[in-house]
C-alpha cells in the first residue's frame, strides 16, 4: 500500500514564473522522508508562471497546480489551495524563495508534538526582515501591533505568510473566514473559535531575486478591510463599509469640482452641479472597482460596460435619495435628518444594486 499523505505546502503565485522551479527543487530536496504534495494556486500570470508549473506537474504527480481566471487575492489563493488537499498537515508559503524552507521540516515536528500552529517568524530572536527599508519596517511594525491590539491576537509575527497548520484548525475556522487580502494567518487565528497552541520559529525573510512584490497601497486597503471584518463585520458587511467609504470621498470631489466649475469656469450652478454629478460618478466607479471590488476588478471592455451600468444604477439611486428625503422634508420639516435619511437610502440602493449588476458575486466565502 502507498504510505498516506502527510503533508500539503500551498503556494500561491502571481507573475512567479522564473522562481518556482528552484522552489519545487529545494522543496522535494528539504522534504525527503515525508510523504507530501505541492497545490500551487495561480491567479492567471501574465508571464506563463501556471505553464511552467503544469510542465514540473506533467512528471512529477505530487505538484498540482490550481489556475483561478478572473480572480485575485493572496488569501482567497491559499484557503482554496489548502481545501484542495485531504493532508492532515497544511502549509502556505511564498513562492519567490523569501521564505526559508528549511523552516518545514521544524513547523512538521512541532505539529506533531502537539502544537496547533507552526509560524514562521520573523519578529523574535534569530529571525529577521532582510533587505527591508527602514519605511516598509515601520510599517510592518505598526500594523503588528494594531493587530495584536484589535484582534487579541498574541503572535509576534501575525502577517507572516508562513506557517504549517493542522487539518482541523481550517475546519473549525473556514466558516468565518474573511478571505480579504493578504493577511491569511490573522484571518485564520482571529477566525479560530479556540484558542490555538502555537510554536513560533524564527527566520530570516530572504531576498526576492525573480519577479516584484506584489504588496502595494491597495494591501494597505485590503488590511483594514480585513480589520474592520473582524471587528464590526458581524453587524456590517465590509463591502458596504468599503462602499460607504469611497462614496465619502467621492462627496469631497463632488466639492471640488462644483466648486472649480463654479469659480474657474464661471458656468451656471445647473451645468457645475451636472458636471460635478458625473466626475464623482466616475471617480466612485474607479475606487470601487480597485479597493471594494478587487478581488473581481473590471478591465478593458467590460470597464466601459461596467461604469455605464454603475452610473445608471447610481442615477436611480440618487433619485430615490431625493424622493426619500423630499417625503421627509415634507413630513417633519428637518432638513439634516430628511437630508441623510436619503443619503442612507441611496447609499444602500446603489451598493446593492451595482454590487449585483456591476460586480457579480463570483465566489462565496462563507
Ligand atoms: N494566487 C495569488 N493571487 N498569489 C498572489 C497574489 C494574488 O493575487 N498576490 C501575491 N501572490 C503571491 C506571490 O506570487 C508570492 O508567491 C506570494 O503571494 C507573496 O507575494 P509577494 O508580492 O512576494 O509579497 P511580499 O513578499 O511583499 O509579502 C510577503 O511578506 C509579508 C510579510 O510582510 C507575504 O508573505 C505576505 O503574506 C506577508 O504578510
Ligand atoms: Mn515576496
Amino acid at each position: 500500500m502507498m504510505p498516506s499523505l502527510q503533508l500539503c505546502v500551498v503556494i500561491p503565485t502571481f507573475n512567479e514564473a522564473g522562481n518556482v522551479a528552484v522552489l519545487v527543487e529545494r522543496l522535494s530536496h528539504v522534504l525527503q522522508g515525508l510523504v507530501w504534495e505541492l497545490v500551487f494556486v495561480d491567479d492567471d500570470s501574465k508571464d506563463g508562471t501556471a505553464g511552467v508549473l503544469q510542465a514540473i506537474a506533467l512528471c512529477d504527480s505530487r505538484v498540482r497546480v490550481i489556475r483561478r481566471v478572473g480572480r485575485r487575492g493572496l488569501s482567497s489563493a491559499c484557503i482554496e489551495g489548502m481545501l484542495a488537499s485531504p493532508a492532515p498537515y497544511l502549509a502556505v508559503m511564498d513562492a519567490d524563495l523569501q521564505h526559508d524552507e528549511n523552516c518545514l521540516p521544524l513547523m512538521f515536528q512541532a505539529l506533531n508534538e502537539g502544537f496547533d500552529l507552526a509560524v514562521g517568524t520573523r519578529y523574535m530572536a534569530g529571525g529577521g526582515t532582510g533587505d527591508w527599508s527602514a519605511q516598509r519596517l515601520n510599517i510592518s511594525k505598526a500594523a503588528t501591533s494594531l493587530t495584536q491590539k484589535l484582534l487579541n491576537i498574541e503572535l509576534n509575527d501575525p502577517m507572516s505568510g508562513f506557517f504549517m497548520i493542522r487539518r482541523q484548525v481550517l475546519d473549525d475556522a473556514v466558516y468565518r473566514l474573511s478571505s480579504i487580502g493578504f493577511k491569511i494567518l490573522v484571518d485564520l487565528v482571529a477566525s479560530s473559535p479556540k484558542p490555538l497552541r502555537v510554536k513560533e520559529i524564527p527566520f530570516q525573510f530572504g531576498l526576492r531575486v525573480a519577479g516584484e512584490s506584489k504588496l502595494d497601497s491597495r494591501v494597505a486597503w485590503d488590511f483594514l478591510m480585513l480589520l474592520a471584518d473582524k471587528t464590526i463585520g458581524r453587524f456590517l458587511p465590509v463591502r458596504l463599509i468599503s462602499f460607504a467609504a469611497v462614496g465619502a470621498m467621492g462627496v469631497g470631489v463632488h466639492l471640488l469640482v462644483l466648486g472649480l466649475c463654479k469659480s474657474w469656469l464661471a458656468l451656471p450652478f445647473v451645468q457645475a452641479q451636472t458636471m460635478a454629478v458625473l466626475v464623482a460618478m466616475v471617480f466612485n466607479f474607479y475606487l470601487n472597482n480597485v479597493l471594494t471590488y478587487r478581488d473581481q476588478q473590471l478591465h478593458g471592455s467590460r470597464w466601459l460596460w461596467g461604469l455605464l451600468k454603475f452610473m445608471v444604477a447610481c442615477g436611480l439611486g440618487g433619485a430615490a435619495n431625493v424622493g426619500v428625503a423630499h417625503y421627509l422634508y415634507g413630513n417633519d420639516g428637518m432638513w439634516v435628518v430628511s437630508g441623510l435619511a436619503g443619503i442612507l437610502v441611496g447609499v444602500i440602493w446603489n451598493y446593492g444594486v451595482t454590487s449585483i449588476l456591476v460586480w457579480p458575486q463570483r465566489r462565496k466565502a462563507s
